[in-house]
């Protein structure tokens, strides 16, 4: 018997707000389709003016709260503000819940997680070794656990700038950062001169032809100018939580020994953390350091307690604060763990503090723009009358659950030899995978059956 086994293909995943990129809003107006999102025209523009606060510093310590029905786009509005932001603002997105599933008591959970939404941007100055790599030879040698494997022992490196070229021989450890940059001749590199750590630049404009590659991509630099030991400043964005973790940790108050490895998920005592508050205003006012309010953005934020709201409240009035947004799908809802009501399960001191987004519910058309946009991105062809069929779904029964049917009902039209789905792919995928009406009334009618 012979048998045929298939490859595995690539793990893919598309996550629930992928096709947002950004909030479509150009010069202060939302465009009905644009980045991926599709309506609610005032949230999206009311979100650019809170982007644009934050890049100007004017909300730090000051919080959003984003209120709708279940699939009305709180989450995916949040996700564009992310991108908005940019990779340099810090943006952490937690879900309300979360709190209670860690080993950490629920108010370290809630300072990490404010702490990791501030950046703190470090400019440092270090001694480094620059220049064109012209020669480049890994030594190597038996390994001390295994006498048949060859390992890196050294390496001679030869660097070369305008004015100089000189010959290095370095350690084990830069040989193994040679090898791991893939460094090679022609690249311009810098040495860290303390640390023996690796910046690749690109490849150097000046490559002498018998390394010159036929097409390359990786980005052209020209050959350095000055003395090969020279000095250049480094800017790196750590967050206040990194900081700490690594302070914890380190006994050196050296900013570069901070960078690396630390001691993730256990608490950190308080002592700590005001340290660590100390000497990063210190390095403020030094001019070596700039803080960056980034954002913490708590969805369902009706599920946090009491105890949890309070201690959130208290950390937005501290000094160092980050924005923050939170999301709820409640009305007039009890704040959990207790019996009093509140609006969306909020304490009102801190709602007094918030500035309120509202969503709409969706037209139909704007439910099948969306349904457009996901089918896009999922790589799902959808035939007129398959949209007309998943619109309606999106409309009486929920917009997610009509998003969710994309994936099975291409696996069924798969089946079938075609890789267009039809309203019959999106029917049958309706009746093998049920919504929560139906599930719940499925139940209940065999409870009625048994419980009698
Ligand atoms: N305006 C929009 N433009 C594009 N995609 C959207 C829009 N609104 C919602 N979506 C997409 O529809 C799905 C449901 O939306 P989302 O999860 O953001 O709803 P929600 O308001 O957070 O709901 P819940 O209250 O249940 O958390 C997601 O895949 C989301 O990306
Ligand atoms: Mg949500």
């Amino acid at each position: 018997m012979t048998s045929k086994v298939m490859p595995i293909s690539r793990f893919e995943r598309v996550g629930a707000h992928s096709h947002i990129k950004g909030l479509g809003v150009r010069d202060g107006k939302a465009l009905p389709v644009a980045d991926g999102m599709v309506g609610q025209i005032e949230a999206r523009e009311a979100a650019a003016i809170v982007v644009d606060m934050i890049r100007r510093g004017k909300m730090a310590g000051r919080g959003i709260l984003l209120v709708g029905p279940p699939g009305s786009g709180k989450t995916a509005l949040a996700s564009a503000i992310a991108k908005e932001l940019g990779e340099d603002v810090p943006f952490i997105a937690i879900s309300a819940s979360e709190v209670y599933s860690t080993e950490l008591k629920k108010s370290e959970f809630i300072m990490q997680a404010l702490r990791k939404a501030i950046g703190v941007r470090i400019r440092e100055i270090r001694k480094i070794y620059e220049g064109m790599v012209t020669e480049l030879e890994i030594k190597t040698g038996k390994s001390p656990y295994n006498p048949y494997q060859q390992v890196p022992v050294g390496a001679k490196i030869r660097l070369k700038t305008k004015l100089e070229e000189k010959t290095f021989n370095v350690d084990e450890a830069v040989a193994m950062e040679l090898i791991g940059k893939g460094v090679q001749v022609g690249d311009v590199i810098w040495i860290d001169a303390e640390t023996g750590r690796i910046t690749r630049l690109g490849r150097c404009e000046e490559v002498p032809s018998e390394y010159k590659y036929d097409i390359e991509v990786s980005q052209k630099v020209p050959l350095p100018r000055g003395p090969i030991s020279t000095e250049k400043e480094f800017i790196h964005t750590i967050t206040l939580h990194q900081l700490d973790v690594s302070y914890a940790r380190s006994t050196s108050s050296s900013i570069f020994s901070l960078l690396f490895g630390g001691r993730e998920d256990k608490e950190i005592p308080p002592e700590e953390r005001q340290r660590v508050d100390r000497m990063v205003k210190e390095w403020v006012d030094e001019g070596r350091a700039e803080i960056i309010p980034g954002v913490l953005f708590i969805d369902d934020v009706h599920m946090l307690d009491l105890e949890s709201f309070a201690y959130l409240g208290r950390a937005m009035e501290s000094e160092l604060a980050p924005i923050i947004v939170l999301a709820t799908n409640r009305g007039m809802a009890k704040i959990r763990g207790t019996d009093i009501e509140a609006p969306h399960g909020v304490p009102l001191d801190l709602l007094d503090r918030l500035l309120i987004i509202k969503m709409r519910p969706y037209t139909e058309d704007e439910v099948k723009e969306i349904l457009k946009v996901r089918a896009k991105e999922e790589g799902v062809k959808l035939s007129d009358d398959a949209l007309e069929v998943l619109t309606k779904i999106g409309v009486e029964s929920s917009l997610r659950y009509a998003v969710q049917l994309l994936a099975p009902a291409l696996e069924i039209a798969k089946y079938q030899g075609r890789d267009v789905v039809t309203s019959e792919d999106v029917k049958r995928a309706c009746e093998m995978f049920i919504d929560v009406k139906k599930s719940v009334s499925y139940l209940k009618k065999y409870e009625e059956m048994f419980l009698k």
